[in-house]
């Protein structure tokens, strides 16, 4: 195969100095976040084919924080090339005003909003609120949507024989992607995602039941009755009694633990354009029915590298056992012949501490304190790894950090929450990101099917042979 080489050259046409990379520690200032399309700045970058000298000058967009970005939407047009960016590490695949991230800094803003803030001050329903509308909702707002969220909580009858279809011990996220997916056979016809009333009440209905289908899922697991929704309840009051009360007799919810099952859902909330979002986004460019788009989100959110994580976190402090044999585990992360990878550590885009492990750290503790847990031989263990790798010169220099995953899983545990039920809080908490992710989508008159290319590395034309010339 022939391959052709150009090399180009890139040069920025002003001297300005990357303006968004000096914001990044100061993500308050710069506060002037606009819902609508960025903004193009007057500076442009020129690209130059080394080889012909044909040069083609590149607009560069401004965003209201974060690094700028280089227009290439007219580059096949004007240069009949693709970009090419795998893993989508130097790709703006959207315009958000959702959600920032200053992953150098570990910095997470809502809405402007600091997570850390958002997980002290605020609660679920206001953070889904925020999320969707743009602002934090008065008490007027609140209450109606407390109440538009809690009159959508059951499940159509029907849906229960979905659940009967699976076997007990399927995994409860595989049965999350069915029976969500399911849910567009139930709201199909109701959901003209070109009418904004329609769209939200599919927004209300998806934040609504996903609790309810997410304990419904354990609860088939472990061979008890479904318990159905209460509307007395808080969001996640709710979702606690529906996983773990049985009707023989009565279930209080901890306080303690009702905070922090609400802390955990608004630290999952969203996560700007991750791979599960991302799969949304995609899945409802074509104008597929959201509940489905959401299923897919779940599908993408499954894998180990994304929200499997927690489980795997886990799964690996159970297999490491005892503090003494961290170094041995320490030293398969660094080899490349292994697969193993340290669970929990590291981040496409935070280079810093994330800051929701933090917010889960401190959680974690009131957590295991509530329960009477002392001394809780997991967590120890998960601490001496944290300092252990923080301090391995492997782990600096790659900037490998401990991430939400980390901590999670710890907490759930205590909660008695089983490992393979700790996705499947991610998706619960999570739906309300992609609700929002995929609402902008839509709303934006500019959006399109995503379509990317690709570099074509196979054969080039060739001579079909029949069956009986191929050797
Ligand atoms: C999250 C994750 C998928 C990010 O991946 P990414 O942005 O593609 O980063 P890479 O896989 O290119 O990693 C960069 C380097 O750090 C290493 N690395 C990343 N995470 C690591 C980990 N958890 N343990 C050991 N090494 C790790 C990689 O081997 C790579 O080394 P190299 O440059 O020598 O090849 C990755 O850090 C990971 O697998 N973490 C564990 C799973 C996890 O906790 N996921 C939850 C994310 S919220």
């Amino acid at each position: 195969m022939i391959v052709f080489r150009i090399t180009f050259m890139l040069r920025c046409n002003e001297d300005a100095t990357s303006a968004r990379h000096q914001q990044s520690g100061n993500a308050t200032m710069n506060n002037s976040a606009t819902s609508s399309a960025a903004e193009s700045s007057t500076r442009t970058m020129t690209l130059i084919d080394n080889a012909t000298g044909r040069r083609w000058e590149l607009p560069i967009i401004d965003g209201s924080l974060g690094p700028q970005v280089v227009d290439v939407r007219k580059f096949y047009a004007d240069t009949g090339m693709f970009t090419y960016d795998p893993g989508f590490t130097s790709t703006a695949s959207c315009d958000s005003a959702i959600t920032f991230i200053d992953g150098d800094e570990g910095i997470l803003l809502h809405r402007g909003y600091r997570i850390e803030d958002l997980a002290a001050k605020s609660d679920f329903m206001e953070v889904c609120y925020l999320l969707l509308h743009g602002e934090l909702p008065n008490l007027k707002q609140k209450t109606k949507f407390e109440h538009d969220i809690t009159y959508h909580t059951m499940l159509h009858e029907q849906m229960m024989y979905f659940y009967r279809g699976f076997r007990r011990d399927s995994h409860p996220m595989a049965i999350m992607v069915g029976v969500v997916g399911a849910l567009s056979a139930f709201y199909h016809d109701s959901t003209d995602i070109t009418d904004p009333y329609q769209r939200m009440v599919a927004q209300h209905r998806l934040i609504a039941k996903m609790p309810t289908i997410a304990a419904m899922a354990y609860k088939y697991s472990i061979g008890q009755p479904f318990v159905y929704p209460r509307n007395d309840l808080s969001y996640a009051e709710n979702f606690l009694h529906m996983t773990f009360s049985v009707p023989a007799e009565e279930y209080k919810v901890r306080p303690v633990l009702a905070r922090a099952m609400d802390r955990i859902f608004i630290l999952h909330a969203d996560h700007e354009q991750n791979a599960s979002t991302s799969t949304v986004r995609i899945a409802g460019s074509s104008g597929a029915n959201p509940f489905a788009c959401i299923a897919a989100g779940i599908a993408s959110l499954w894998g180990p590298a994304h929200g499997g994580a927690n489980e795997a976190v886990l799964n690996m402090l159970q297999e490491i056992g005892h503090k003494d044999r961290i170094p041995e585990f320490i030293e398969r992360a660094k080899d490349k012949n292994d697969p193993f990878r340290l669970m929990g550590f590291g981040h496409r885009v935070y280079k810093n501490y994330d800051p929701r492990a933090k917010v889960m750290q401190a959680s974690c503790y009131e957590v295991l304190d509530e329960l009477g847990i002392q001394d809780d031989p997991l967590l120890e263990l998960a601490m001496e790894l944290e300092k252990i790798a923080l301090e391995d010169p492997y782990f600096v220099e790659k900037k490998l950090f401990p991430n939400v995953d980390f901590y999670s899983g710890i907490i759930l545990k205590a909660m008695n929450f089983p490992t393979s039920m700790f996705t499947v809080l991610f998706a619960l908490a999570r739906t309300v990101g992609w609700v929002a992710q995929w609402t902008e989508m839509i709303e934006d008159p500019s959006h399109r099917i995503s379509r990317p290319r690709q570099l074509y590395n196979g054969y080039a034309q060739r001579e079909f042979v029949p069956i009986d010339k191929r050797s």
